[in-house]
C-alpha cells in the first residue's frame, strides 16, 4: 500500500516536471522560432515595453489620465505608460513636443494634439500614420465624426490622429443672478451683454468689490485667438477669406475688436487682468468664485462649477455665445486628438493605448467626469451621459457649426502675429485699426514665406 502511495507521488511529480518542461520549451520555441506558426503570428508573444505619454491640461484632467493609465495597465499588463506632464497653454504644450520630435526622438512616444497643430505636426512629417493599425485590426473609424476625421486627422489621404474630445466655445452664465436682477434670459446680443452684465456688477459690487461682468480669455496666447474669432465671425468677419487670403483689416473685424477693447476700458466689465492673465483657468476660477456673471469658456469648466466645492454649483447656465445686430453667433472649434510618435520604437504599444482612450467607456468617462465632448460620436446617445451634459444636446448646432482655425502648416506663426496685435489693442497699447493693419501685414508676408 506505502509503496503505491509513493509510486503515486513520483508519477505526479513526473507529470508536473514533464509539463513545466513542455511550457518551457514551448515558450522557447516562440521566441527562437523565425517562422511562427500562423497562431503566433496573430498573437505575438507578450514583452514588456514601457511607453512615454504626453498629456497636459488643467489639474483635475491630469488626474483622470492616471486614472486611465491605471486602468489601461491593468488590463495591459505587459505595457507601462509613463505620463509626461505637460502645461495646460496649448502654445507651451506644442513646444514642449517640437523639441523633441524635430530631433527624431524616440519618446514621447504618443501625445495629444490642440487640434490647431496636428496639421502642421502631420507636414512635418512627426505622426505615424494610423492605416496599417486600422486595417490590421479592421479598427471601426466609423465610430468618429467624418467631418472632423476629414478636417483635423487626415494628410495626404492618411489617417495620422484620432479626436479624444472636441471643444467648442460656450457662454456661462449666473441663473441666480439673472433672475435676482430681473432678467428672464441669457443674452442674445453682445449689446444685451453688455446691458445685462454692467447692471449686475452695479449691484453685486456693493457686496463683492471683486465681482465683474464678464471674464474671457486676453492673455498673448492661443486662446485670445480662439475669442478673438468669436468676436469677428459673430460680426460677419473672418481671418482668411474662401480663397485663403488673409483679411484681418476688414471693417467688421475691427469694429470687433474696438469692443473688445471697449469691455476692458469703457463699459469697465472686463477686468484690466485680461490682457495679462486671463486663460482658461483664471477665467474659470474667477467665476467659479462667484465672481463673474458672464464667462466665455470650453466645456470643460461645466464640470468643475457643478462640482462641489464650486460656489456655483446649481447656479450656473450654460448658452451660445451672444452675436453682433444682424449677425449670428460663432463658437471657435477647438479640441484634443491623439497621435503616435513616427520615431517611436514602440508604436503597436501605443497603438493599443490609442485604442483604449478612444473606447466607448473611456470616451463615455470623459464625458461623464471632465465635461469633455466626446470624440466618438455614439457617446451622445448614451442616455447617462445627457442626463450629465444636458448641454451637448441642447447646443447641438453650436459645435455642429463651430468654425475652425485656419488649417495651415504655418498657423502657429500666423496665430503668434494676431495674438500680438490683439493683445495690444485691448490692452489700449494699439488702435484697433493700426493693430489689425499691422496683423494683415504681417500675416501676408507669413503667407508669403512660407505659402504656396
Ligand atoms: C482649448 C481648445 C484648443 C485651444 C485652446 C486655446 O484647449 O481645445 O483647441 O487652442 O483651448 O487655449
Amino acid at each position: 500500500m506505502k509503496k503505491l502511495k509513493r509510486l503515486g507521488k513520483i508519477i505526479t511529480i513526473l507529470v508536473m516536471i514533464a509539463m513545466v518542461s513542455a511550457v518551457f520549451v514551448g515558450c522557447k520555441s516562440q521566441t527562437l522560432s523565425t517562422t511562427p506558426s500562423q497562431e503566433q503570428q496573430s498573437q505575438p508573444a507578450p514583452k514588456n515595453v514601457s511607453i512615454v505619454f504626453a498629456v497636459g491640461g488643467a489639474p483635475s484632467e491630469i488626474d483622470y489620465w492616471h486614472k486611465v493609465i491605471d486602468e489601461f495597465e491593468a488590463k495591459n499588463p505587459n505595457i507601462t505608460v509613463n505620463l509626461l506632464k505637460q502645461p495646460m497653454d496649448s502654445g507651451t504644450r506644442m513646444q514642449t513636443l517640437v523639441t523633441p520630435l524635430s530631433g527624431h526622438e524616440s519618446t514621447p512616444d504618443v501625445f495629444l494634439m490642440d487640434v490647431a497643430w496636428v496639421g502642421q505636426f502631420a507636414a512635418s512629417g512627426w505622426l505615424a500614420p494610423l492605416n496599417g493599425y486600422v486595417s490590421q485590426d479592421n479598427y471601426d473609424t466609423s465610430v468618429f465624426f467624418k467631418k472632423v476625421i476629414d478636417l483635423a486627422d487626415s494628410y495626404k489621404g492618411d489617417l495620422i490622429a484620432l479626436p479624444v474630445y472636441i471643444d467648442a466655445g460656450l457662454l456661462y452664465y449666473r441663473t441666480d443672478l439673472l433672475k435676482k436682477y430681473d432678467f428672464s434670459a441669457p443674452p442674445k446680443t453682445w449689446e444685451d451683454l453688455v446691458k445685462i452684465a454692467e447692471k449686475v456688477q452695479a449691484g453685486e459690487r456693493k457686496n463683492n468689490p471683486k465681482f465683474w461682468g464678464f471674464v474671457w480669455q486676453g492673455k498673448q496666447y492661443e486662446g485670445l485667438v480662439c475669442d478673438f474669432l468669436e468676436f469677428i465671425a459673430s460680426n460677419g468677419g473672418n481671418i482668411l477669406n474662401k480663397d485663403g487670403q488673409p483679411v484681418l483689416n476688414s471693417a467688421n473685424n475691427i469694429q470687433a475688436l474696438t469692443f473688445m477693447a471697449d469691455l476692458i476700458h469703457k463699459y469697465k466689465i472686463s477686468p484690466p487682468s485680461t490682457y495679462t492673465e486671463m486663460t482658461e483657468e483664471p477665467v474659470r476660477m474667477t467665476f467659479q468664485k462667484g465672481n463673474a456673471m458672464f464667462e466665455r469658456n470650453w466645456p470643460y469648466a461645466w464640470g468643475l462649477h457643478n462640482s462641489d466645492d464650486s460656489q456655483v454649483k446649481g447656479k450656473t447656465g450654460i448658452a451660445p455665445l451672444p452675436h453682433f445686430l444682424e449677425h449670428q453667433s460663432a463658437a471657435t472649434l477647438g479640441g484634443w486628438h491623439i497621435g503616435i510618435n513616427t520615431y517611436s520604437k514602440n508604436k503597436e504599444a501605443a497603438w493599443k493605448f490609442v485604442k483604449f482612450v478612444e473606447s466607448y467607456d473611456v470616451q463615455k468617462g470623459f464625458a461623464m467626469n471632465l465635461g469633455w465632448n466626446p470624440g466618438r460620436q455614439d457617446v451622445y446617445k448614451d442616455s447617462e451621459v445627457l442626463k450629465k451634459a444636458p448641454y451637448l444636446e441642447k447646443l447641438r448646432e453650436v459645435f455642429v457649426n463651430a468654425i475652425p482655425r485656419p488649417s495651415v502648416p504655418y498657423y502657429t506663426k500666423m496665430s503668434e502675429a494676431i495674438q500680438k496685435y490683439v493683445n495690444a489693442a485691448i490692452a489700449g497699447r494699439m488702435d484697433p485699426k493700426t493693430a489689425l493693419d499691422k496683423a494683415q501685414q504681417e500675416v501676408e508676408q507669413i503667407i508669403k514665406q512660407y505659402g504656396s
